[in-house]
Protein backbone atom coordinates (compact mmCIF):
# COMPACT_ATOMS: atom_id res chain seq x y z
CA UNK A 1 0.00 0.00 0.00
CA UNK A 2 1.61 3.33 -1.21
CA UNK A 3 -0.26 5.44 0.39
CA UNK A 4 -0.85 6.43 4.24
CA UNK A 5 -3.53 9.23 6.07
CA UNK A 6 -1.87 12.68 4.95
CA UNK A 7 -2.62 13.99 8.44
CA UNK A 8 -2.13 11.93 11.56
CA UNK A 9 -5.79 10.77 12.81
CA UNK A 10 -7.40 12.87 15.61
CA UNK A 11 -8.53 10.28 18.09
CA UNK A 12 -10.16 13.36 20.34
CA UNK A 13 -12.27 15.09 17.31
CA UNK A 14 -13.52 11.54 17.00
CA UNK A 15 -17.37 10.48 18.07
CA UNK A 16 -17.85 8.50 20.13
CA UNK A 17 -21.70 6.82 20.34
CA UNK A 18 -23.93 6.49 23.61
CA UNK A 19 -23.99 3.25 25.32
CA UNK A 20 -27.22 1.43 24.46
CA UNK A 21 -29.21 0.19 27.09
CA UNK A 22 -28.51 -3.40 26.58
CA UNK A 23 -24.33 -2.99 27.44
CA UNK A 24 -23.36 -3.70 30.99
CA UNK A 25 -21.43 -0.66 31.76
CA UNK A 26 -18.88 -2.82 33.08
CA UNK A 27 -18.05 -3.88 29.48
CA UNK A 28 -16.97 -0.65 27.83
CA UNK A 29 -13.44 0.50 27.08
CA UNK A 30 -12.29 3.07 24.86
CA UNK A 31 -10.67 1.34 22.25
CA UNK A 32 -10.21 2.87 18.80
CA UNK A 33 -9.81 0.06 16.13
CA UNK A 34 -8.21 2.64 13.81
CA UNK A 35 -5.75 4.55 16.44
CA UNK A 36 -4.98 1.78 19.21
CA UNK A 37 -3.14 3.09 22.67
CA UNK A 38 0.15 1.99 22.51
CA UNK A 39 0.95 1.74 18.71
CA UNK A 40 4.61 3.43 18.81
CA UNK A 41 5.97 -0.02 20.35
CA UNK A 42 4.19 -1.83 17.64
CA UNK A 43 0.72 -2.78 16.11
CA UNK A 44 0.14 -6.53 18.43
CA UNK A 45 1.59 -4.95 20.87
CA UNK A 46 -0.98 -2.65 20.88
CA UNK A 47 -3.91 -5.13 20.49
CA UNK A 48 -2.61 -7.54 22.97
CA UNK A 49 -2.95 -4.64 25.91
CA UNK A 50 -6.61 -5.36 25.87
CA UNK A 51 -5.79 -8.85 26.42
CA UNK A 52 -5.58 -8.92 29.92
CA UNK A 53 -6.80 -11.14 32.88
CA UNK A 54 -10.11 -10.39 34.36
CA UNK A 55 -10.86 -9.24 30.62
CA UNK A 56 -14.87 -10.01 29.57
CA UNK A 57 -14.82 -12.53 26.42
CA UNK A 58 -16.82 -9.26 24.73
CA UNK A 59 -15.94 -5.50 25.78
CA UNK A 60 -18.25 -3.11 23.72
CA UNK A 61 -16.18 0.41 23.02
CA UNK A 62 -18.11 3.57 21.85
CA UNK A 63 -15.55 4.53 19.03
CA UNK A 64 -15.96 3.61 15.42
CA UNK A 65 -20.12 3.94 15.45
CA UNK A 66 -20.27 1.68 18.63
CA UNK A 67 -19.16 -1.97 18.71
CA UNK A 68 -18.09 -4.90 20.27
CA UNK A 69 -14.73 -6.48 20.28
CA UNK A 70 -14.06 -10.10 21.10
CA UNK A 71 -10.78 -10.59 23.47
CA UNK A 72 -9.96 -13.92 22.91
CA UNK A 73 -8.85 -16.76 20.45
CA UNK A 74 -11.88 -18.53 21.44
CA UNK A 75 -14.66 -16.03 20.82
CA UNK A 76 -12.82 -14.30 17.68
CA UNK A 77 -13.17 -18.22 16.42
CA UNK A 78 -16.26 -18.98 17.34
CA UNK A 79 -18.15 -15.80 15.83
CA UNK A 80 -16.33 -16.49 12.51
CA UNK A 81 -17.47 -20.24 12.44
CA UNK A 82 -20.89 -19.29 13.00
CA UNK A 83 -22.35 -17.27 10.59
CA UNK A 84 -25.79 -18.19 11.39
CA UNK A 85 -25.47 -16.28 14.41
CA UNK A 86 -22.96 -14.16 13.55
CA UNK A 87 -23.63 -12.60 9.68
CA UNK A 88 -21.38 -11.49 7.15
CA UNK A 89 -24.05 -8.69 6.21
CA UNK A 90 -22.36 -6.22 7.20
CA UNK A 91 -18.16 -6.61 8.34
CA UNK A 92 -16.47 -3.56 7.98
CA UNK A 93 -16.66 -1.09 10.71
CA UNK A 94 -17.77 1.87 11.25
CA UNK A 95 -20.84 -0.18 10.15
CA UNK A 96 -22.41 3.11 7.74
CA UNK A 97 -18.70 2.45 5.71
CA UNK A 98 -19.74 -1.00 6.10
CA UNK A 99 -23.00 -0.73 4.24
CA UNK A 100 -21.27 0.65 1.90
CA UNK A 101 -18.57 -2.12 0.83
CA UNK A 102 -19.56 -3.92 -2.09
CA UNK A 103 -17.35 -6.44 -2.63
CA UNK A 104 -18.62 -9.82 -3.57
CA UNK A 105 -19.14 -12.41 -1.80
CA UNK A 106 -17.32 -11.07 1.38
CA UNK A 107 -21.00 -9.88 2.20
CA UNK A 108 -22.76 -12.95 2.02
CA UNK A 109 -23.82 -15.65 4.00
CA UNK A 110 -24.26 -18.99 3.02
CA UNK A 111 -26.14 -20.74 1.14
CA UNK A 112 -25.96 -17.38 -1.43
CA UNK A 113 -22.03 -17.16 -0.79
CA UNK A 114 -21.55 -20.92 -2.04
CA UNK A 115 -21.41 -20.70 -5.61
CA UNK A 116 -19.46 -17.58 -5.47
CA UNK A 117 -16.83 -19.16 -3.83
CA UNK A 118 -16.67 -22.43 -5.42
CA UNK A 119 -15.92 -19.72 -8.52
CA UNK A 120 -12.98 -18.46 -6.24
CA UNK A 121 -11.92 -21.84 -5.40
CA UNK A 122 -11.55 -22.73 -8.64
CA UNK A 123 -9.14 -19.94 -9.66
CA UNK A 124 -6.78 -19.65 -6.72
CA UNK A 125 -6.52 -23.20 -5.95
CA UNK A 126 -3.60 -25.18 -5.00
CA UNK A 127 -2.96 -26.67 -8.49
CA UNK A 128 -3.89 -23.26 -10.22
CA UNK A 129 -1.17 -21.43 -7.75
CA UNK A 130 1.70 -24.27 -7.88
CA UNK A 131 1.37 -23.49 -12.30
CA UNK A 132 2.49 -20.14 -11.60
CA UNK A 133 5.43 -20.91 -8.77
CA UNK A 134 8.28 -20.19 -11.15
CA UNK A 135 7.16 -16.69 -12.10
CA UNK A 136 6.74 -15.95 -8.33
CA UNK A 137 10.03 -16.88 -7.96
CA UNK A 138 11.32 -15.66 -10.60
CA UNK A 139 9.85 -12.34 -9.47
CA UNK A 140 10.87 -12.10 -6.22
CA UNK A 141 14.89 -12.91 -7.02
CA UNK A 142 14.99 -10.57 -9.65
CA UNK A 143 13.99 -8.16 -6.83
CA UNK A 144 15.80 -9.44 -4.64
CA UNK A 145 18.98 -9.64 -6.53
CA UNK A 146 18.68 -5.65 -7.58
CA UNK A 147 18.63 -5.04 -3.76
CA UNK A 148 21.23 -7.56 -1.92
CA UNK A 149 24.64 -5.32 -3.24
CA UNK A 150 23.01 -2.38 -1.77
CA UNK A 151 23.98 -4.05 1.88
CA UNK A 152 20.36 -2.10 2.93
CA UNK A 153 16.54 -1.10 2.03
CA UNK A 154 13.49 0.04 2.94
CA UNK A 155 12.08 -3.33 3.22
CA UNK A 156 8.52 -2.25 3.42
CA UNK A 157 9.02 0.28 0.68
CA UNK A 158 11.23 -1.57 -1.68
CA UNK A 159 10.60 -5.00 -1.26
CA UNK A 160 7.13 -6.03 0.94
CA UNK A 161 5.29 -3.26 -1.00
CA UNK A 162 6.18 -4.17 -4.61
CA UNK A 163 6.88 -8.07 -4.62
CA UNK A 164 3.17 -9.23 -3.69
CA UNK A 165 1.78 -6.63 -5.83
CA UNK A 166 3.72 -7.78 -8.96
CA UNK A 167 2.65 -11.22 -8.21
CA UNK A 168 -0.98 -10.03 -8.29
CA UNK A 169 -0.57 -7.83 -11.47
CA UNK A 170 0.99 -10.50 -13.26
CA UNK A 171 -1.18 -13.18 -12.16
CA UNK A 172 -4.02 -11.19 -13.31
CA UNK A 173 -2.35 -10.09 -16.19
CA UNK A 174 -2.80 -6.03 -15.55
CA UNK A 175 -0.12 -3.17 -16.20
CA UNK A 176 2.04 -2.30 -13.21
CA UNK A 177 1.67 1.44 -14.02
CA UNK A 178 -2.11 0.94 -12.17
CA UNK A 179 -0.64 -0.18 -8.98
CA UNK A 180 -0.27 3.40 -7.19
CA UNK A 181 -3.51 4.05 -8.21
CA UNK A 182 -5.19 0.68 -7.09
CA UNK A 183 -3.45 0.68 -3.71
CA UNK A 184 -4.67 4.09 -3.02
CA UNK A 185 -8.01 2.94 -3.14
CA UNK A 186 -6.71 -0.59 -0.91
CA UNK A 187 -6.09 2.33 1.75
CA UNK A 188 -9.06 4.30 1.45
CA UNK A 189 -10.66 0.67 1.82
CA UNK A 190 -9.10 -0.48 4.93
CA UNK A 191 -8.19 2.48 6.71
CA UNK A 192 -10.69 5.15 5.73
CA UNK A 193 -9.88 8.45 6.75
CA UNK A 194 -12.23 10.40 8.55
CA UNK A 195 -13.60 11.51 12.58
CA UNK A 196 -17.08 10.38 12.04
CA UNK A 197 -18.72 7.10 10.85
CA UNK A 198 -19.95 9.38 8.14
CA UNK A 199 -16.60 10.98 6.70
CA UNK A 200 -15.10 7.63 7.23
CA UNK A 201 -17.84 6.20 5.00
CA UNK A 202 -17.50 8.23 2.66
CA UNK A 203 -13.82 7.49 2.14
CA UNK A 204 -14.37 3.85 1.77
CA UNK A 205 -17.25 4.72 -0.67
CA UNK A 206 -14.71 6.27 -2.72
CA UNK A 207 -12.25 3.76 -2.47
CA UNK A 208 -15.11 0.60 -3.33
CA UNK A 209 -16.42 3.44 -6.43
CA UNK A 210 -12.60 3.56 -7.14
CA UNK A 211 -12.10 -0.30 -8.04
CA UNK A 212 -15.43 -0.42 -9.60
CA UNK A 213 -14.55 1.94 -11.91
CA UNK A 214 -10.78 0.47 -12.98
CA UNK A 215 -12.48 -2.97 -12.92
CA UNK A 216 -15.53 -2.65 -15.23
CA UNK A 217 -13.50 -1.75 -18.78
CA UNK A 218 -11.39 -4.85 -17.73
CA UNK A 219 -14.13 -7.06 -17.60
CA UNK A 220 -16.16 -6.18 -20.71
CA UNK A 221 -12.61 -7.13 -22.25
CA UNK A 222 -12.21 -10.03 -21.14
CA UNK A 223 -15.71 -11.78 -20.93
CA UNK A 224 -16.40 -14.59 -23.08
CA UNK A 225 -12.57 -14.58 -24.13
CA UNK A 226 -10.24 -18.20 -23.68
CA UNK A 227 -7.64 -16.25 -21.87
CA UNK A 228 -6.23 -17.82 -19.01
CA UNK A 229 -5.31 -14.67 -16.20
CA UNK A 230 -7.18 -14.79 -13.09
CA UNK A 231 -9.58 -12.13 -13.80
CA UNK A 232 -10.71 -14.06 -17.02
CA UNK A 233 -11.11 -17.25 -15.09
CA UNK A 234 -13.21 -15.58 -12.66
CA UNK A 235 -15.18 -13.38 -14.90
CA UNK A 236 -16.46 -16.29 -17.44
CA UNK A 237 -17.41 -18.07 -14.35
CA UNK A 238 -20.72 -20.03 -14.25
CA UNK A 239 -22.85 -19.45 -10.79
CA UNK A 240 -25.82 -22.02 -10.44
CA UNK A 241 -25.25 -22.53 -14.00
CA UNK A 242 -25.34 -19.37 -15.26
CA UNK A 243 -22.66 -16.77 -16.34
CA UNK A 244 -21.81 -14.27 -13.25
CA UNK A 245 -23.76 -10.69 -13.57
CA UNK A 246 -21.81 -8.02 -14.56
CA UNK A 247 -22.77 -6.43 -11.03
CA UNK A 248 -21.51 -9.25 -9.30
CA UNK A 249 -18.49 -9.16 -11.47
CA UNK A 250 -17.78 -6.33 -10.58
CA UNK A 251 -17.63 -7.03 -6.64
CA UNK A 252 -15.90 -10.23 -7.22
CA UNK A 253 -13.03 -8.84 -9.48
CA UNK A 254 -12.08 -5.47 -6.89
CA UNK A 255 -12.52 -8.39 -3.78
CA UNK A 256 -9.34 -9.63 -5.73
CA UNK A 257 -7.68 -6.97 -5.70
CA UNK A 258 -8.32 -5.71 -2.35
CA UNK A 259 -7.13 -9.41 -1.14
CA UNK A 260 -4.40 -9.47 -3.28
CA UNK A 261 -2.95 -6.14 -2.83
CA UNK A 262 -2.81 -4.95 0.81
CA UNK A 263 -2.77 -8.51 3.00
CA UNK A 264 0.18 -9.78 2.44
CA UNK A 265 2.27 -6.94 1.44
CA UNK A 266 2.05 -5.70 5.17
CA UNK A 267 2.21 -9.29 6.81
CA UNK A 268 5.84 -9.37 5.24
CA UNK A 269 6.93 -6.47 6.96
CA UNK A 270 6.19 -7.73 10.27
CA UNK A 271 7.55 -11.10 9.70
CA UNK A 272 10.92 -9.50 8.10
CA UNK A 273 11.46 -6.92 11.54
CA UNK A 274 11.09 -10.23 13.57
CA UNK A 275 13.44 -12.10 11.80
CA UNK A 276 16.03 -9.29 11.98
CA UNK A 277 15.58 -8.75 15.34
CA UNK A 278 16.20 -13.08 15.70
CA UNK A 279 19.20 -13.99 14.30
CA UNK A 280 18.89 -17.49 16.11
CA UNK A 281 15.74 -18.10 13.97
CA UNK A 282 16.88 -17.01 10.54
CA UNK A 283 19.90 -19.52 10.95
CA UNK A 284 17.17 -22.32 12.32
CA UNK A 285 15.52 -21.52 9.01
CA UNK A 286 18.16 -21.99 6.79
CA UNK A 287 19.39 -25.20 8.07
CA UNK A 288 16.62 -26.88 6.75
CA UNK A 289 14.37 -26.76 4.48
CA UNK A 290 11.66 -28.53 5.01
CA UNK A 291 11.30 -26.24 8.47
CA UNK A 292 11.36 -23.25 6.72
CA UNK A 293 8.95 -24.85 4.43
CA UNK A 294 6.53 -25.57 7.46
CA UNK A 295 7.08 -22.53 9.19
CA UNK A 296 4.72 -20.46 7.20
CA UNK A 297 2.01 -21.35 9.42
CA UNK A 298 3.67 -20.41 12.50
CA UNK A 299 4.57 -16.84 11.00
CA UNK A 300 0.82 -16.51 9.94
CA UNK A 301 -0.17 -17.33 13.52
CA UNK A 302 2.52 -14.67 15.27
CA UNK A 303 1.57 -11.80 12.90
CA UNK A 304 -2.04 -11.26 12.29
CA UNK A 305 -3.10 -8.28 9.95
CA UNK A 306 -7.04 -8.52 9.69
CA UNK A 307 -9.57 -6.99 12.01
CA UNK A 308 -12.48 -7.37 10.44
CA UNK A 309 -16.59 -7.75 11.82
CA UNK A 310 -19.52 -9.82 11.99
CA UNK A 311 -22.79 -8.57 12.46
CA UNK A 312 -25.23 -10.40 15.07
CA UNK A 313 -28.01 -11.81 12.77
CA UNK A 314 -30.57 -12.25 15.87
CA UNK A 315 -31.11 -11.26 19.24
CA UNK A 316 -29.62 -13.61 21.23
CA UNK A 317 -27.62 -14.74 24.73
CA UNK A 318 -23.95 -14.90 24.26
CA UNK A 319 -21.54 -15.24 26.57
CA UNK A 320 -23.56 -14.18 29.30
CA UNK A 321 -24.65 -11.04 27.37
CA UNK A 322 -27.65 -9.71 25.73
CA UNK A 323 -27.08 -9.33 22.11
CA UNK A 324 -29.25 -7.22 19.33
CA UNK A 325 -29.84 -8.42 15.74
CA UNK A 326 -27.22 -5.15 13.98
CA UNK A 327 -24.36 -5.05 16.83
CA UNK A 328 -21.03 -5.08 15.49
CA UNK A 329 -18.47 -7.45 16.78
CA UNK A 330 -14.70 -6.91 15.79
CA UNK A 331 -13.19 -10.07 15.51
CA UNK A 332 -9.31 -8.55 15.77
CA UNK A 333 -7.50 -12.13 14.47
CA UNK A 334 -4.17 -10.54 16.49
CA UNK A 335 -6.18 -11.85 19.85
CA UNK A 336 -5.99 -15.13 18.50
CA UNK A 337 -2.97 -15.82 17.43
CA UNK A 338 -1.38 -14.09 20.48
CA UNK A 339 -3.18 -15.88 23.33
CA UNK A 340 -1.50 -17.58 25.02
CA UNK A 341 -4.18 -19.71 26.34
CA UNK A 342 -4.02 -21.48 23.08
CA UNK A 343 -0.46 -21.07 21.64
CA UNK A 344 1.82 -20.59 25.12
CA UNK A 345 4.46 -18.53 24.71
CA UNK A 346 2.81 -16.83 21.79
CA UNK A 347 5.46 -14.18 21.25
CA UNK A 348 7.89 -17.17 20.40
CA UNK A 349 8.37 -17.97 16.88
CA UNK A 350 8.75 -21.90 18.26
CA UNK A 351 9.17 -24.03 14.97
CA UNK A 352 8.46 -27.13 16.75
CA UNK A 353 4.75 -25.90 17.96
CA UNK A 354 2.36 -28.35 17.59
CA UNK A 355 -1.96 -27.79 17.35
CA UNK A 356 -0.96 -24.32 16.71
CA UNK A 357 -4.39 -22.11 16.46
CA UNK A 358 -5.23 -18.77 15.09
CA UNK A 359 -7.82 -17.18 12.60
CA UNK A 360 -5.01 -15.01 10.43
CA UNK A 361 -7.28 -16.30 7.49
CA UNK A 362 -10.41 -15.56 9.36
CA UNK A 363 -12.71 -19.11 9.65
CA UNK A 364 -15.84 -20.22 8.52
CA UNK A 365 -16.83 -20.63 5.02
CA UNK A 366 -15.50 -17.18 4.24
CA UNK A 367 -11.73 -18.26 5.67
CA UNK A 368 -9.49 -16.76 3.07
CA UNK A 369 -9.46 -17.85 -0.94
CA UNK A 370 -6.17 -16.84 -1.41
CA UNK A 371 -4.10 -18.67 1.40
CA UNK A 372 -2.59 -20.70 -1.12
CA UNK A 373 -0.97 -17.76 -3.00
CA UNK A 374 -0.50 -16.43 0.15
CA UNK A 375 1.29 -19.25 1.95
CA UNK A 376 3.88 -19.43 -1.61
CA UNK A 377 4.80 -16.07 -1.43
CA UNK A 378 6.33 -16.12 1.98
CA UNK A 379 7.95 -19.12 1.60
CA UNK A 380 9.69 -17.72 -1.73
CA UNK A 381 10.82 -15.03 -0.58
CA UNK A 382 12.20 -16.30 2.65
CA UNK A 383 13.84 -19.09 0.59
CA UNK A 384 15.11 -16.04 -2.29
CA UNK A 385 15.88 -13.98 0.23
CA UNK A 386 17.59 -15.99 2.98
CA UNK A 387 19.85 -17.04 -0.45
CA UNK A 388 21.01 -13.57 -1.50
CA UNK A 389 21.31 -12.01 2.13
CA UNK A 390 22.13 -14.86 4.54
CA UNK A 391 22.41 -12.47 7.53
CA UNK A 392 20.45 -9.14 8.18
CA UNK A 393 19.42 -6.42 11.25
CA UNK A 394 17.55 -3.42 11.00
CA UNK A 395 18.81 -0.18 11.52
CA UNK A 396 18.22 0.73 15.38
CA UNK A 397 18.69 4.50 14.82
CA UNK A 398 14.85 4.06 12.42
CA UNK A 399 11.91 2.91 14.11
CA UNK A 400 9.23 1.54 11.85
CA UNK A 401 6.05 2.80 11.74
CA UNK A 402 2.69 1.17 12.91
CA UNK A 403 -0.79 1.59 11.50
CA UNK A 404 -4.31 -0.16 12.66
CA UNK A 405 -7.15 -0.14 10.90
CA UNK A 406 -8.96 -3.47 8.82
CA UNK A 407 -5.73 -4.30 7.66
CA UNK A 408 -2.67 -3.34 10.07
CA UNK A 409 0.33 -1.81 8.29
CA UNK A 410 3.79 -0.73 8.86
CA UNK A 411 6.37 1.33 6.96
CA UNK A 412 9.33 2.36 7.56
CA UNK A 413 11.60 -0.77 7.92
CA UNK A 414 14.88 -0.24 7.40
CA UNK A 415 17.31 -3.33 6.90
CA UNK A 416 21.10 -3.66 6.65
CA UNK A 417 23.59 -6.45 5.25
CA UNK A 418 27.03 -7.15 4.79
CA UNK A 419 27.22 -6.28 0.83
C1 LIG B 1 -1.13 -12.81 4.62
C2 LIG B 1 -2.02 -12.66 3.66
C3 LIG B 1 -3.52 -12.72 3.82
C4 LIG B 1 -4.28 -12.60 4.95
C5 LIG B 1 -3.81 -12.38 6.39
C6 LIG B 1 -5.67 -12.72 4.54
C7 LIG B 1 -6.74 -12.69 5.41
C8 LIG B 1 -8.06 -12.91 5.05
C9 LIG B 1 -9.18 -12.98 5.97
C10 LIG B 1 -9.08 -12.77 7.48
C11 LIG B 1 -10.29 -13.25 5.25
C12 LIG B 1 -11.70 -13.47 5.80
C13 LIG B 1 -12.67 -12.39 5.42
C14 LIG B 1 -14.03 -12.62 6.05
O1 LIG B 1 -14.28 -13.62 6.70
O2 LIG B 1 -14.88 -11.73 5.96
C15 LIG B 1 -9.88 -13.35 3.87
C16 LIG B 1 -10.74 -13.59 2.82
C17 LIG B 1 -10.36 -13.55 1.49
N1 LIG B 1 -9.07 -13.42 1.00
FE1 LIG B 1 -7.39 -13.26 2.09
N2 LIG B 1 -5.71 -12.88 3.19
C18 LIG B 1 -4.43 -12.90 2.71
C19 LIG B 1 -4.04 -13.03 1.39
C20 LIG B 1 -4.88 -13.12 0.32
C21 LIG B 1 -4.47 -13.16 -1.07
C22 LIG B 1 -3.05 -13.17 -1.57
C23 LIG B 1 -5.59 -13.23 -1.81
C24 LIG B 1 -5.61 -13.34 -3.30
C25 LIG B 1 -6.39 -12.84 -4.09
C26 LIG B 1 -6.74 -13.24 -0.89
C27 LIG B 1 -8.06 -13.31 -1.25
C28 LIG B 1 -9.12 -13.42 -0.38
C29 LIG B 1 -10.51 -13.56 -0.81
C30 LIG B 1 -11.00 -13.61 -2.25
C31 LIG B 1 -11.28 -13.65 0.36
C32 LIG B 1 -12.82 -13.76 0.47
C33 LIG B 1 -13.28 -15.16 0.71
C34 LIG B 1 -14.78 -15.25 0.92
O3 LIG B 1 -15.44 -14.24 1.21
O4 LIG B 1 -15.29 -16.37 0.79
N3 LIG B 1 -6.26 -13.15 0.39
N4 LIG B 1 -8.52 -13.14 3.77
Amino acid sequence: MATMPDQPLQPDLRSRAPRPDHVPEAHVREIDMYALDGIEAGYHEAWKRIQQSGVPDLVWTPFTGGHWIATNGETVREVYNDPSRFSSEVIFLPKEAGEKYQMVPTRMDPPEHTPYRKALDKGLSLNQIRKVEDKVRTIAADLIESLAPRGECDFSAEYANVFPVKVFMALADLPMEDVPILSRYARMMTRPEGNTPEEMARDLEAGNDGFFAYVEPVINARRGTDREDLISVMVNAEIDGKPISHEKALGLISLLLLGGLDTVVNFLSFMMIHLARNADLVEELQKDSLALMRSAEEMFRRFPVVSEARMVARDQEYRGLHLKRGDMILLPTALHGLDETLNPDPWRINLARRGLSHSTFGGGPHRCAGLHLARMEVIITLEEWFKRIPRFGTREDINPVYYSGIVAAVENVPLVWPA
